[in-house]
């Protein structure tokens, strides 16, 4: 894999740090390995992917292969395992050993050398993180949002906090080379000083949101990645104004699935704006940042099925490579085997600085899961907008998302 584009994150994570305060507690973890661990220490790590859905069959088993035809000496031999609890997903899915639950894949598996990959439904985090504390596996790759409101993040952090897990969740746009690119605009001033930042995530998705699922709104859906980049870009926000819209399609009403909008207000002075149409005709995943002296407009590849970015600067376009999933997929298990062989005793100094990245990294998670909380309580405390729907239906809508803000 040549043309692999490997991640530049150290320039995003060092523009806009967020405070780590779980470092100490793993700190203490690490300092204290027992000797059982020392037999396994030349053991590579486990990957166990949990729901084969689009995202774990599509993204992370294609993800996994591609890091470990760049870096075989960090992925134990064989076939990765997977659970799904769903008969068919299991059927359906190749390359790879199957289980139906995260306690039958625990029977299979090193706890010490697992790394899960958490990719269920948004609503199943606390559960399936439950079960893994209780069969001690405690790295884990959690897909976006970290949460779906802030009683589930509390349970979250409480869980992660109670049992020493090391939790990275997918934000692989902050892995992305053009990323890299737009961190490097920001911070040498080629192109004066940022003042906004807009994005825009665009695609149709009619035929998943009518299936139901557990994204409860169109905050959900996009919007988690594109947060989590401008709070890297421009530092910490609190939240001006939000909305969100239904989606109308073949006389269906979905309440809160259509669309949403939100703007931010950095501490640095930079005003972002996020818009996420989920009935747009066509893809499209634009941020476009603005300096007192030009305009930067980058693409981020739509899917996997063609993953080059695009940056426009003064008029000149760049086109090139930008795999961010298998670069964030490499850096997490670099991250993880550097622990896992820590020897007891041995200098944690490195290990030390790779957890801060990973707790400035949750830490961020966290802020996103606050602002999609605060701009959900937002939309709820407004008048529901559905068109020609009657009462009952707009009532319903304000109370899902309401629920799902808390
Ligand atoms: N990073 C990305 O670009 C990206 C892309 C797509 C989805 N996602 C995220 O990934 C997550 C999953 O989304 P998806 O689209 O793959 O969903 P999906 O519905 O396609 O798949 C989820 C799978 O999880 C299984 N499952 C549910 N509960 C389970 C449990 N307790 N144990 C084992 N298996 C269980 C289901 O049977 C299903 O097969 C969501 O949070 C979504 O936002 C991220």
């Amino acid at each position: 894999m040549g043309f692999l584009v490997l991640p530049e994150i150290a320039t995003l994570t060092t523009l806009q740090p967020l405070a780590p305060p779980r470092s100490r507690e793993r700190e203490l973890r690490t300092v204290h390995r027992t000797p059982v661990h020392e037999g396994l220490l030349a053991t590579m790590l486990h990957p166990l992917v949990i729901g084969l859905g689009r995202s774990g069959a599509g993204l992370h088993l294609r993800a996994l292969a591609k890091a470990r035809d760049a870096a075989a000496d960090l992925f134990a031999t064989g076939p990765p395992l997977a659970c799904d609890t769903d008969p068919a997903a299991r059927r359906a899915a190749s390359d790879v050993r199957t289980v139906d639950s995260v306690s039958a894949a625990a029977e299979l598996v090193d706890p010490e050398s697992t790394v899960a990959h958490v990719c269920t439904p948004p609503g199943e985090r606390v559960p399936v993180l439950t079960e893994l504390a209780v069969h001690g596996i405690r790295r884990a790759v959690v897909e976006k949002p970290l949460a779906t409101g802030l009683e589930d993040l509390a349970a979250v952090r409480q869980l992660t906090a109670q049992h020493g897990m090391d939790v990275v969740v997918v934000a692989h746009w902050l892995d992305s080379a053009l990323t890299a690119r737009l961190a490097a605009l920001v911070r040498d001033g080629r192109l004066g000083s940022l003042r906004a930042i807009s994005v825009a995530q665009h695609k149709p998705r009619f035929t998943r949101s009518a299936a139901g699922g557990q994204h409860p709104t169109a905050f959900d859906v996009e919007v988690p990645h594109s947060l989590g980049l401008v709070l890297g870009l421009a530092g910490p926000a609190e939240l001006l104004d939000a909305d969100c819209t239904d989606m109308h399609c073949d006389g269906t009403v979905l309440p809160r699935v259509g669309g949403a909008r939100l703007s931010l207000q950095h501490r640095t002075g930079v005003r972002t704006d996020i818009a996420s149409d989920l009935t747009a005709p066509v893809q499209e995943r634009r941020v476009a940042l603005e300096f007192t002296r030009g305009t930067a407009i980058g693409h981020y590849p739509i899917s996997d099925r063609d993953d080059h970015a695009q940056l426009v600067v003064a008029g000149r376009r760049e086109i090139f490579r930008d795999d961010a999933l298998t670069g964030f997929v490499l850096r997490a298990y670099r991250d993880f085997h550097r622990e896992f062989q820590q020897e007891p005793g041995q200098d944690c100094g490195q290990d030390l600085q790779r957890d801060r990245g990973h707790d400035a990294e949750f830490e961020r998670q966290c802020e996103v899961v606050r602002l999609v909380s605060e701009a959900k309580r937002h939309c709820a405390s407004a008048p529901a907008a559905v068109p020609g729907a009657d009462g009952a239906l707009a009532g319903a809508a304000a109370e899902r998302i309401a629920d799902h803000a808390r």
